[in-house]
């Protein structure tokens, strides 16, 4: 009987080493455990056994069961690993492969944009937005510039018709966010401008951030110091600022703000033909005309108002020669102000 438990085991063994997937497998394990198979049988048989054998015999079967049916466990498990490893290698990625589709990345004009809006909402300003098909009315007349005076000549002007004009620079955004609210007023308004202009410095198409703060007792020092934290904030905290009067009609006094070249820090170089200096944006206290035209006291309250040009920010920032770069799509030009 010993001998014949054995066999079974030989053969169990012999089987089950040759079962190559769960099919298989199950095939051995009713063959061997099913219920006329060997195992099954044996034990059958046991109760036919003289008595003083079946203690012995028992548990030699019983062992028999045990070692077939661990067996079967492990088998099992080692198929399923093996299936996997398989799985792994067919499926596997080669990640070493080029993409052949880019990341995108922000263009340089946006990001500069989106750090001056940062500084400005840091110091509470909050963002308007209005129209690029604009009225006579807002683009000039409201803003002080009636129809022959000779400032229209320094935006030369796309006309839709008569009366209605692509906005030649965001100011109109002043008047109408004044009709709009009660001071105390602090907001910036970021935005495409036309003009017709053309060259390395100018594109007919460009972007500007107006800025107008309104309250009562606003001087120019205010505009000074929010102008300067700007400037600090944009560039670096070396950055100086200088103001040089100028003239705006919109306002009085107005000034242009010069800021220490980014590139050589005012020591002279191209960026700032020699002179230290470049010029980032036009200023100045609101015209009191323009904030009784819009609806405001000008005895109680006065405001001062800024405009920049972002292309301008972003050559300045970044060390562009030419403004036509920024329009022309060369994304090896463009992927270099991917910030990863
Ligand atoms: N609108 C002026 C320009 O486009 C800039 C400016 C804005 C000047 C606000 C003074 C105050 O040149």
């Amino acid at each position: 009987m010993l001998e014949f438990i054995n066999e079974i085991l030989n053969k169990f063994k012999e089987k089950i080493s040759t079962a190559q997937d769960n099919g298989e497998l199950n095939a051995v394990r009713v063959e061997f455990l099913g219920k006329n198979g060997a195992v099954t049988e044996l034990m059958k048989k046991l109760k036919d056994m003289p008595a003083d054998k079946k203690p012995e015999l028992g548990k030699h079967i019983n062992q028999l069961k045990m070692n077939v049916e661990n067996a079967i466990r492990e088998r099992q498990s080692m198929l399923k690993a093996k299936e996997i490893r398989e799985k792994l290698q067919k499926e596997r990625i080669d990640i070493s492969l080029p993409s052949s589709r880019g990341i995108g990345s922000l263009h340089p004009v946006t990001l500069v944009k989106n750090e001056i809006i940062d500084i400005f909402l840091g110091m509470g300003f909050s963002i308007e937005d209005g129209p690029e098909i604009e009225t006579d009315y807002y683009c000039f007349q409201a803003l002080n510039i009636p129809a022959d005076h000779p400032a229209r000549e320094m935006q030369d002007t796309f006309y839709v018709s008569d009366n209605i004009v692509l906005r030649t620079h965001t100011s109109p955004m002043q008047v109408r966010t004044m009709e709009k609210k009660k001071p105390p007023i602090r907001i910036i308004c970021p935005g495409k401008v036309y003009r017709s202009d053309d060259d390395a410095t100018h594109s007919p198409m460009f972007q500007q951030i107006e800025g107008l703060l309104v309250d009562k007792n606003v001087t120019l020092c205010d505009l000074k110091g929010v102008l300067e934290l700007f400037a600090k904030s944009l560039f670096d905290s070396s950055t100086q600022v200088r103001f040089r009067p100028s003239y705006f009609p919109f306002t009085e006094p107005s000034v242009e703000i010069d800021v220490t070249c980014a590139m050589c820090h005012g020591k002279g170089c191209r960026l700032c033909k020699n002179t230290g200096w470049i010029e980032i944006l036009g200023a100045g206290i609101v015209n009191p005309i323009v904030l009784e035209t819009s609806g405001i006291n000008s005895k109680e309250y006065k405001g001062f108002a800024f405009g920049c040009g972002i292309e301008r920010i972003a050559m300045i920032k970044y060390g562009i020669p030419d403004m036509r770069m920024l329009f022309e799509n060369d994304v090896r030009f463009l992927g270099q102000f991917a910030k990863l």
